[in-house]
């Protein structure tokens, strides 16, 4: 069986159309259990291949439905694939040099490295659209929810994924070579390809214990 096989996104079907009837529960054990029990896989654990172009568009077709006040869509997508990693790296390069004179090389070299470790990186950027009807903070908050449906989507297609920022989402340097302009900030760098060994359980936080009643 190829690893295509355990990849389910081909069963996905056509989306919803607008104003079309949906039911209003759909009970899931599967979804309910599959919740329960994801993880995130590190970046190292993570390799070839990453996926098709088809199977990207279907990912993120799945991450754009999401709640997003005043559907103002406050998001777009970078996909970063291919030579583009090492174009990249190259900028990454240069802002790590600019932010450390004195690193190693050996420290600049895995730098430069950072976006070929694995197949597939979507940019999620917080693009905020400026309207006195939705505070900024609901927009912000609505890409955190493209970024979380992405890393689900992904490992429900059967792709490991990892959401990163590291200090480049935050560099003014990187942020121009990848287009961002005005208020917009990466939401995140979502990580994706395929899971090389198993995930193992973190430590969680006591749901109860953050819980309070009025
Ligand atoms: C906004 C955001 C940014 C993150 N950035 C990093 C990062 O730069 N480096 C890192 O090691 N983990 C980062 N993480 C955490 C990873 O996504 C990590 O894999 C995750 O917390 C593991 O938890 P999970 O298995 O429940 O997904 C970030 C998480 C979020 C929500």
């Amino acid at each position: 069986m190829d690893a295509a096989d355990h990849r389910p996104l081909h069963e996905l079907g056509r989306l919803p159309a607008d104003g079309e009837r949906l039911a209003a529960t759909q009970p899931s054990v599967d979804t309910l259990r599959f919740l329960a029990r994801r993880r995130s896989l590190v970046v190292k654990d993570i390799c070839e291949p990453g996926p098709t172009a088809a199977e990207l568009d279907d990912l993120l077709r799945v991450a754009v439905r999401v709640p997003d006040h005043g559907k103002l869509a406050p998001w777009r997508f970078i996909v970063i694939e291919g030579a583009a990693r090492t174009r990249l790296g190259a900028v990454l390069e240069q802002a790590f040099v600019n932010r450390q004179p004195d690193a190693a090389p050996t420290t600049v070299a895995l730098e430069r490295a950072r976006f070929e470790r694995v197949p597939t990186i979507v940019v999620v950027v917080s693009a905020p659209v400026s309207t006195p009807k939705v505070p900024e903070w609901e927009q912000v908050l609505s890409a955190g929810a493209v970024c979380y449906q992405l890393l689900l989507a992904a490992n429900a297609a059967g792709f490991a994924a990892q959401w990163l920022t590291e200090w480049y989402a935050y560099d003014r340097h990187v942020l121009a070579a990848l287009g961002l302009v005005g208020g917009e900030r990466v939401a995140g760098f979502l990580h994706i390809g395929s899971p090389e060994g198993d995930a193992e359980e973190r430590r969680r936080p006591d749901a109860r214990a953050l819980t309070t009643r009025l």
